[in-house]
């Protein structure tokens, strides 16, 4: 099996692509369950998403976070709950907070899903690793909702948004892999220089590898790879 994906001039073209096709299962939907990732790379999708608002109905959208780091107030700008309200929920007038949800140490996030029909459509970036969610490297493929540990690499890529590496959580609750590939479609979205070497390596494989978690989605049927020009510049 082989990746479908495409290559865009840059990611503003790419998130527009992405937030459009969002968009347009909202109207067709109004009940969607949406997948969603933080991270810098969903940010102008979010931005877009908010501009194609205005005549939308998310009031009876769910949203599913792939995951939360552990040890974080949520009131903590670092938080991805933080990062969810104010780069998106926020902004979107009919949603309703109630019915975002994140997972967390005390309760069965895949029954929590599948009870609300199961996700729609997932957003998901990629690390240079080839984490998806934080899914490190040697994530099973049967992997649930659990506490994870974040690799030296993860860490040292998330220290960008922290005064300090010190304060980086080294732990996470994340979406396992199983879990992300319950979702009907998914999107893999990859943007910039650091992702091309990751995205060289992901395009290459034939079958899922234990070292490159991403490679799961090879599995899967309905999955579609959104890049810039300067992370498919190794292909
Ligand atoms: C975030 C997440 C991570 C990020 C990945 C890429 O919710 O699950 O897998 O998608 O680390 O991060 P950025 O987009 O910051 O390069």
């Amino acid at each position: 099996m082989k990746f479908k994906f495409t290559i865009f001039p840059n990611s503003k073209s790419a998130s527009v692509f992405l937030a459009h096709k969002i968009a347009d299962l909202v109207k067709a939907q109004p009940q969607l369950n949406l997948g969603l990732a933080t991270g810098s790379t969903p940010l102008e999708t979010y931005q877009a998403l908010i501009d194609l608002s205005h005549d939308l109905d998310y009031s009876a959208v769910n949203t599913f976070n792939l995951d939360e780091y552990v040890g974080l107030e949520y009131a903590n700008k670092q938080s991805y709950h933080y990062y969810m309200l104010h780069n998106l929920f926020l902004h979107l007038k009919t949603f309703k907070l109630a019915n975002s949800h994140f997972p967390t140490l005390d309760h069965d996030y895949d029954q929590l899903i599948k009870s609300h029909g199961g996700i729609d459509l997932q957003i998901l970036g990629i690390g240079t690793n080839g984490h998806i969610g934080f899914n490190e490297p040697g994530s099973s493929a049967d992997s649930l909702t659990r506490k994870v540990q974040l690799t030296a690499t993860t860490i040292a890529d998330n220290a960008r948004f922290f005064a300090d590496q010190s304060l980086v959580p080294t732990h996470a609750v994340s979406m396992g892999l199983h879990s992300i590939m319950q979702a009907q479609k998914i999107y893999l979205v990859a943007f910039g220089k650091s992702k091309a070497p990751i995205i060289k390596e992901l395009l290459a494989q034939q079958q899922f590898d234990l070292n490159l978690p991403a490679s799961i989605l090879l599995e899967h049927a309905d999955v579609e790879i959104l890049l810039d020009e300067a992370a498919a510049s190794e292909l």
